[in-house]
């Protein structure tokens, strides 16, 4: 069946299979990622791993319509969610709904992410009751990086456990379709998966979550630290290197184009 995902059809997996999410960034990547994954995050990860910048706070809503356009274009059937980004929602919800109706006008995507718990979830309530599908995002939510000072796990002591879980259910009685739990103590992360109603999705959270995301480029092994609940399941970084490193020697050598590469005259006409 080639219909597009939903996230109705994304709730409807709650307790059921695993539901596989991987950031996307790119038409070519977002056609591959497709043929596997349920879902394709266009993530506001973008700044780092892209551009380059230390966190995610300079990423523009230009720029994840930009690329949410183009993962639109790759993909043919995941569900394709768009991360609204530092600065494009919190201010208040009509913020929030004016920047997600461009987001979905504009890219044609299916559903967005926001960071936040129970902060958010009146702004959760209002973009959902006017036809916006919102994932949640709980735990360590990397935007707030200047409040929290560094990027490291929540939950891991019992005391710390109540707001994460308030968190999780504030979002889901609000109306998100879906809840990111990123980097949470495992057992905490378990234990939300089984109180709230609506699937959860962990990075650095539990095997007992209802999905997984990765950051495609970690997991492929493109970027150079990576945090401890990324598994490298490949090393493309130095296969890339020696690609380019030939080409580069190859061009110097004159090698580079051969007869195969270039265009020969047309044969003569009569
Ligand atoms: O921006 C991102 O890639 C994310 C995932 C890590 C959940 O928000
Ligand atoms: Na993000």
């Amino acid at each position: 069946e080639m219909r597009r995902l939903t996230a109705p059809d994304i709730r409807a997996r709650k307790g059921g299979d695993p539901i596989v999410m991987l950031t996307s960034y790119h038409a070519h990547t977002a056609r591959v990622a497709d043929q596997h994954c349920d879902v394709l995050l266009v993530g506001d990860s973008l700044g780092m791993v892209m551009h380059g910048l230390e966190t995610t706070i300079p990423v523009t809503l230009d720029m994840m319509i930009l690329q949410g356009h183009a993962v639109m274009r790759g993909s043919k059937r995941a569900l394709v969610v768009v991360d609204m980004p530092f600065g494009s929602y919190e201010s208040s919800k009509e913020q929030a709904f004016a920047s997600a109706a461009r987001v979905l006008k504009e890219t044609g995507c299916g559903a967005i992410k926001l960071e936040g718990g129970q902060r958010m979830a009146e702004t959760i309530r209002f973009l959902v009751e006017r036809g916006v599908p919102v994932m949640a995002h709980v735990g360590l939510t990397p935007q707030a990086i200047n409040t929290i000072g560094s990027f490291k796990a929540q939950g891991r002591e019992e005391a710390d456990w109540a707001p994460i879980e308030a968190d999780a259910r504030a979002v889901s009685d609000a109306g998100a379709f879906s809840v990111v739990i990123e980097a949470v103590a495992e057992p905490l992360a378990r234990k939300i998966t089984g109180q709230v109603p609506i699937p959860t999705i962990g990075i650095g959270a539990s095997p007992a979550c209802d999905g997984q995301v990765l950051v495609m480029e970690d997991m492929l092994g493109l970027t150079p630290r990576v945090p401890k609940f990324v598994k490298r399941y490949g090393d493309l970084g130095p296969g890339i290197e020696k690609a380019i490193a030939s080409y580069a020697e190859e061009v110097r050598s004159r090698a580079f184009p051969a007869a195969d590469h270039v265009y020969g005259m047309k044969p003569k006409k009569g």
